[in-house]
């Protein structure tokens, strides 16, 4: 397969990652500030030069208040200067579609990215979909919060049939690829189902997931040259870590491409000929 790694202007341009537990514990992220350090180090040699800080949220295990997230960040930020390191945490939460979650959202129980409260990370459960998400969904949207939907490539059921993700890119959703999941380092299931979401532009944002230093580090690169490769483009990809992150930091509007549905791409010149 030919690779896509052209030099351009944009690949100076640093890289956003909006998902990551580099909180030390705070949830089932790095285990000490000792470990969130060297998942700074990495981040940074990766080129990664602002983290979103998203610990995991009503999920059942975790409730995470927000001010235990906005303690944390201030607290990491504090260790970084102090060490002249050059990178900034800012606030944020993976949060889990439990009962209601829109409201504790609306009522800031939950943090929004960054604290601008026009974008929040959602996350469903690998199995199944909850009932009433997509109302829920559509309470944020009525009060101008954007959901984004965190890696649903490695939920079974969009694995299986992505259908209902038109629907809530449609309502007005964004959608966030774990790097891992494009690089196949998830698994051949949640590979398959990034590059679909990639061709079908279902997906927006790339981002780590990272957990800790060792099997989920914050490593954006691989995972952006898999998907330049899929869409072609170099720039496109590196959007999906810089420009589109970007906006969703500063609470700026994002327009995204219409999702393209499977008879509206493109053939390949060997499936012309099949
Ligand atoms: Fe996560």
């Amino acid at each position: 397969m030919k690779r896509v790694r052209a030099e351009n202007p944009e690949s100076t341009a640093h890289m956003i990652d909006i998902h990551c537990h580099i909180l030390p514990g705070i949830d089932d992220g790095p285990l000490s500030i000792a470990e969130s350090l060297v998942m700074v180090d990495q981040a940074l040699a990766d080129g990664i030069k602002t983290i979103v800080a998203t610990p995991h949220t009503f999920n059942g295990v975790y409730t995470t208040p927000s001010e235990a997230v906005t303690g944390g960040v201030d607290s990491l930020n504090r260790i970084l200067t102090d060490k002249n390191i050059r990178l900034r945490i800012c606030p944020g939460a993976e949060v889990h579609t439990c009962d209601v979650f829109s409201r504790k959202i609306i009522d800031g129980l939950a943090g929004t990215i960054n604290h601008t409260g026009k974008y929040v990370l959602v996350e469903f459960p690998f199995q199944t979909i909850n009932p009433g998400t997509s109302e829920e969904l559509f309470q944020l949207k009525l009060k101008g919060i954007t959901p984004i939907i965190a890696h649903p490539e490695r939920n079974i059921l969009f694995q299986r049939d992505i259908d209902q993700l038109y629907d809530i890119v449609g309502m007005g959703c964004l959608v966030q690829i774990t790097a891992m999941s494009i690089t196949g380092e998830l698994g051949t299931a949640a590979m398959g189902c990034a590059h679909t979401l990639l061709q079908r532009h279902l997906a927006h944002v790339i981002a780590s997931d990272a957990h800790s230093p060792g099997s989920r580090p914050p490593i954006l690169s691989n995972g952006v040259d898999a998907a330049a490769d899929i869409l072609g483009s170099m720039a496109e990809a590196r959007k999906m870590v810089t420009d589109i992150p970007r906006a969703i930091l500063c609470g700026d509007s994002i327009e995204i491409p219409d999702p393209l549905r499977p008879l509206e791409m493109k053939k390949k010149w060997w499936q012309v000929f099949r």
